[in-house]
């Protein structure tokens, strides 16, 4: 008896945790309450067939990013209500069909949620993410979302598979250019700016998409930059660096999450359980759903945890994958895993609470058309105020990386300027990876940017001088002789617009073919030389930087980059950017990045042999963290601390004044970074904590303060509870992460 009555003890103590695991973290509003019932209302009507289906999604042929199946087979299904969502379909028209199939055919009438791809614009082009977080402007980034949603949305998407709030340490890692760089503090406020672009203040709001904070977890730590790879890395690592934006996603409101292909600790991230069961529906309470990447959960047979892609379903399920992307595992197994007792029937209840819990905030059960209307797709797509936004985001995003004797900014009026490279006038490139419905035939190139902007007396010279990939060089030719009659020359090279994004990754990040090589030669002629850099991801310009006197970092801005990088050239706009990701010197020294450890034996001269450091090449990198200059200069004051003891339970102010002492208005990124000298774990040598933007006139100074809390100093300590310890820190204020004024404080209890 007695025996019993513990058994039944822990059994509810076993039930109460685990229903409590999901649902106690939130506060539920009434609209939250009724959305509930209606749910618990439809699943009590549905056939266990009818809930599988709302957690299969399959693909239309819009945008594929892997082998697409046979798709009659798939209209049989989106009959009966076999499928939950759709992706990849595009415009109002197909998408109103599609549904109109569901809403037409199926018992439940369950509306199908569309999702796409829509990672920097829709049909308006924006920066690549990366190049936009270059612009360290949240409100312009949020405002980037918010036209690819009203875009997206007018051509009949509910979601977006973004933002991507990935850290990335390594370059070659193709992916690197969808996200928002190295740094967990600024990659948060990034993934919020974005997702409340995305989502708006309501889902329900008409131009309002889901987000889907992508790839969880880790996906951006694949060994070797290899896309896909294997990712090992400590739990510590993993919380303090990777889960931070992701946590922030969350904190933002994101409706959904992706999981990533990854496997991390030996689990892929598709059937991980601690990272989804446990951490994300668990300790954080996560009410939306969670994806699969394309086939993920099949190929956790290829991962070697599932024997085939029945046992994948079963692992996924029962780690809290809700929706599978394009497996068809849970189509193919769910059934007879629950009839078998493999995967609780609860289990699939609450996935598909999760993702019906989204539809009516959507409010698709009001009208499963929202979105599908034609001619509101056509009056939205590329309108002037988008344009317009996409060219002031284009110009902050671009870092002024080199200007020697002030090369720039160019004079409108100059009498001949040579025009050269193979990205110089290539539409399609300048739209970049994932471009969703982003054509090249609407995008500027900086050609066509440099011709609008200067005077009708000025005498353009063009010729590609070679190409982007290749060994010839019969083509250097003209481009020399087109430099011999120019006053300057600007050249556009780097990477093509495809060479980064998805299983791109690159083994040499330097610029391909013979581009460099040419370089070299217009140089010879002696006139001034002004690169502009196009690429996904940083390079290794070392022998760039060294030589020519100006280089603009311009990435991949979109539909209006040309216009966009003459404003900078001609001086229409002061550059702003600041790199958010670190530019190595070497490949040798990734991963690299500005927040690492100090070592037992740190690099301090170069006497010592025995410390940190390489025989061959520097530690430090090319361009740090948070560098970018402007056109005109900026002087730092010393830093003034309100207090040197800061105690738990107050705040300390830091403040400092920035003098513009050069000859234009310019705005400039004032960064703030801090160092705990003694942890019970080790600490960064430098960590981001704030930033401002700055306009300052020339010749003004300007007050800039900085409230920083002992929140803002917590990490996770040695036993992982994350909270601030007492003890010594730095604080910086710079320019970048390496050019700093200083000064110490502590932290008591
Ligand atoms: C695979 C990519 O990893 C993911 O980011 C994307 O959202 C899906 N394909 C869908 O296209």
């Amino acid at each position: 008896m007695r025996t019993s009555v513990i058994y039944l003890f822990v059994f509810c103590l076993i039930a109460f945790s685990s229903c409590n695991q999901e649902s106690n973290k939130v506060k539920l509003t009434n609209e939250d309450k009724t959305i509930e019932k209606k749910i618990d209302d439809l699943l009590s009507k549905m056939t266990l067939e009818e809930k599988i289906g709302q957690m299969n999604q399959y693909t239309g042929n819009g945008a594929a990013t892997g082998p697409i199946k046979a798709r009659e087979k798939d209209i049989e299904d989106l009959k009966k209500g076999y499928v939950g969502s759709m992706l990849n379909v595009i415009g109002a028209e197909n998408t109103r069909e599609m549904q109109k199939l569901v809403m037409e055919n199926s018992r439940m009438k369950i509306p199908l949620i569309f999702g796409l791809d829509v990672i920097h614009g829709y049909k308006t082009i924006f920066p690549i993410p990366l190049g936009e977080a270059a612009s360290w402007d949240l409100d312009a980034i949020e405002q980037s979302a918010r036209i690819a949603a009203i875009e997206a949305s007018a051509a009949g998407i509910h979601w977006t598979f973004a933002p991507m709030v990935d850290i990335a340490r390594d370059p070659r890692w193709g992916r690197i250019m969808e996200g928002a760089g190295e740094d967990p503090y600024y990659g948060s406020l990034v993934a919020k700016a974005r997702i409340h672009g995305f989502q708006g203040k309501s889902l329900k709001d008409d131009g309002s998409i889901v987000a889907c904070a992508k790839h969880f977890a880790a996906y951006g730590c694949a060994e070797a930059g290899r896309d896909y790879n294997t990712v090992d890395i400590s739990n510590r690592v993993l919380h303090e660096i990777y889960l931070r934006p992701f946590k922030a996603a969350l904190e933002a409101g994101v409706g959904t999450f992706m999981n990533s292909f990854n496997e991390i600790d030996g689990t892929p991230a598709t059937g991980n359980s601690y990272l989804v069961q446990e951490t994300l529906k668990g300790e954080w309470g996560f009410r939306g759903f969670v994806v699969s990447d394309w086939n993920s959960i099949g190929e956790m047979v290829n991962h070697g945890i599932a024997k085939d892609k029945g046992e994948a379903a079963m692992i996924a399920a029962n780690a809290g994958n809700d929706m599978d992307m394009e497996t068809s595992a849970y189509r193919d197994s769910l059934v007879s895993l629950v009839k078998a007792g493999k995967v609780k029937e609860i289990t699939i209840d609450k996935a598909v609470r999760r993702v019906l819990r989204i539809k009516f905030q959507l409010g698709l059960f009001d009208d499963p058309y929202k979105y599908c209307h034609p001619e509101k797709e056509k009056s939205q797509l590329l309108s002037p105020e988008h344009i317009k936004a996409a060219r002031e985001g284009a110009r902050k995003s671009i870092v002024l990386l080199k200007n020697e004797n002030n090369t720039l900014p160019l004079k409108i009026d100059v009498r001949t300027i040579a025009v050269i490279g193979p990205l110089a006038d290539s539409k399609i490139d300048m739209i970049g990876g994932w471009s969703a419905q982003g054509e090249g035939k609407d995008a500027v190139t900086l050609l066509e940017g440099i011709k609008t902007a200067v005077s009708s007396t000025t005498n353009i010279l063009y010729t590609k001088g070679c190409d982007i990939w290749g060994d010839s060089s019969n083509t250097f030719k003209v481009a020399i002789s087109l430099a011999k009659q120019a006053d300057v020359v600007v050249m556009a090279i780097g990477e093509s617009g495809t060479m980064s994004g998805e299983a791109r990754s690159r083994a040499n990040i330097n610029i391909p073919g013979k581009q460099e090589d040419l370089v070299r030669e217009i140089l010879k002629t002696g006139k001034p030389v002004v690169i502009v850099l196009m690429n996904g991801r940083p390079l290794t310009i070392n022998w760039l930087a060294g030589n020519v006197p100006a280089i603009l970092e311009s990435w991949f801005l979109g539909s209006q980059a040309g216009n966009a990088i003459a404003d900078v050239l001609f001086g229409k706009y002061n550059p702003s950017g600041k790199l958010p990701v670190t530019f190595p010197y070497a490949v040798g020294q990734i991963p690299i990045y500005y927040n690492h450890k100090n070592t037992g034996r740190p690099k301090v001269d170069n006497i010592n042999p025995y410390c940190s450091k390489y025989t061959d090449i520097p530690n430090e990198p090319l361009f740090p963290f948070g560098f970018g200059l402007s056109y005109t200069t900026f002087e730092y004051s010393t830093l003034k601390l309100s207090t040197n003891q800061m105690k738990m339970k107050d705040s300390l102010t830091v403040s400092l004044t920035v003098k513009n002492t050069g000859q234009s208005d310019g705005e400039e990124v004032v960064q703030l970074y801090i160092r705990d000298l003694v942890g019970s774990v080790t600490r960064p040598v430098k960590e981001l904590k704030g930033f401002r933007k700055v306009m300052i006139k020339t010749g003004e100074s300007k007050d800039i303060s900085f409230t920083l809390k002992s929140s803002d100093l917590a990490f996770y300590t040695k036993d992982m509870s994350f909270k601030a310890e007492s003890g010594d820190f730095k604080v910086f204020v710079g320019t970048n992460s390496d050019d700093c004024k200083e000064a110490s404080f502590s932290l008591t209890e």
